[in-house]
């Protein structure tokens, strides 16, 4: 009882309260209950992650194209977006004042010019109580809060995500600002969850979970590529050695997944005595293919970090 209380009062009780509804060891991957938001969402940024994030949901029928408003300095590019429906602007002081709910999916080296000019817009007065999602690598909830403050009644979650999502297979995770409310991360939970696994986790954690998962699919892609060249090397068509290659990935990643099987015994398994697989692993490992991804892995964890603290100068 003593203890609920102090978890509550630290607001240790998130990270607890929703590991029950996981499958799996810590992600959500329980089919989400789709119910169609009623909010509208906003994108100041309308980059590859905005359109995913966007795409995604609403494939999933979270929100029709009328409920988004997206902006950036482009009118043009914002084409696309209004052919499906969607409100744009190069303002991004309408969508802040439009929508309840507002992704940040700007770089971030832009955010603080973007906020400011928000701010002196005469749209600021009205920009109150709104939920922002910022995606941004590297930018601190703190540093997000004190951006925010301008607006009263603001909250902010702080979010990861990665591209695959876009079908319906991202790998999401997120933390809570200090004022954001239960209601708040239900809304936020109930949008990432449709767009594949997702996992609230405090804050330190992100930077280096984005290194993995949000900077692990081009990772992936090139391991994908240089497998598949190993293929077309030995004598395969290209077409085929790709998709043999991708197969066998996305195989491999739900037998980690789905097996709760080390890697480690899994990789045995494939491995006969003086067989092909294990001489196929020498070669791999006299060019240090571990260090070069934990290597790949930490500098783009130290990168998220200082874009963070560029963000902000
Ligand atoms: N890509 C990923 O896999 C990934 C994963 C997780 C998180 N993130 C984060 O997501 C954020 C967006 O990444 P992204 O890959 O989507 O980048 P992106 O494709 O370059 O998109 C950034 C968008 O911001 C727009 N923009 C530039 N200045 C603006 C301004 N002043 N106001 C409003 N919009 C402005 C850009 O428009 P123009 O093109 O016209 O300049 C562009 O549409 C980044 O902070 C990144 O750290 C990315």
């Amino acid at each position: 009882m003593v203890l609920t209380r102090l978890f509550r009062l630290c607001g240790i009780h998130r990270y607890f309260k929703n590991v029950p509804q996981c499958h799996g060891r810590y992600f959500c991957t329980s089919p989400p209950s789709i119910a169609q938001l009623s909010q509208k969402i906003g994108f100041i940024g309308d980059g590859s992650m905005a359109k995913a994030i966007c795409r995604s949901i609403k494939k999933k029928g979270l929100i029709q194209y009328s409920q988004v408003y997206v902006s950036s300095p482009y009118i043009e590019n914002l084409d696309s977006w209004k052919e499906l429906g969607a409100n744009v602007s190069t303002d991004n002081s309408i969508v802040a004042k439009e929508a309840d709910i507002v992704f940040l999916a700007v770089k971030p080296h832009i955010l603080s010019g973007a906020i400011e000019n928000i701010a002196n817009s005469p749209n600021a007065a009205e920009i109150r109580n709104k939920l922002f999602i910022s995606i941004l690598a590297g930018v601190t909830i703190k540093d997000l809060e004190k951006l925010l403050s301008k607006f009263r009644g603001s909250r902010v979650v702080r979010a990861m995500p990665n591209t695959p999502m876009l079908i319906g297979e991202g790998c999401t995770v997120y933390c809570p600002g200090t004022t954001v409310t239960d209601s708040d991360l239900t809304i936020v939970k109930n949008i990432l969850e449709v767009t594949g696994m997702c996992q609230l986790l405090p804050e330190r954690m992100i930077n280096a979970v984005g290194a993995v998962s949000a900077s692990g699919p081009a990772f992936v892609y090139i391991f994908i590529e240089a497998l598949s060249d190993g293929g077309v090397r030995m004598g395969l068509h290209r077409d085929m050695a790709t998709k043999f290659a991708a197969q066998t990935v996305m195989g491999a990643a739900k037998m980690v997944l789905e097996t709760n099987k080390h890697m480690g015994t899994l990789k045995d398994e494939v491995c006969s005595a003086g067989g092909q697989t294990i001489a196929g692993i020498h070669a791999m490992e006299r060019c240090a293919v571990r260090g070069a991804l934990m290597d790949a892995v930490e500098a783009a964890a130290l990168k998220a970090a200082e874009l963070g603290k560029q963000s902000t100068e």
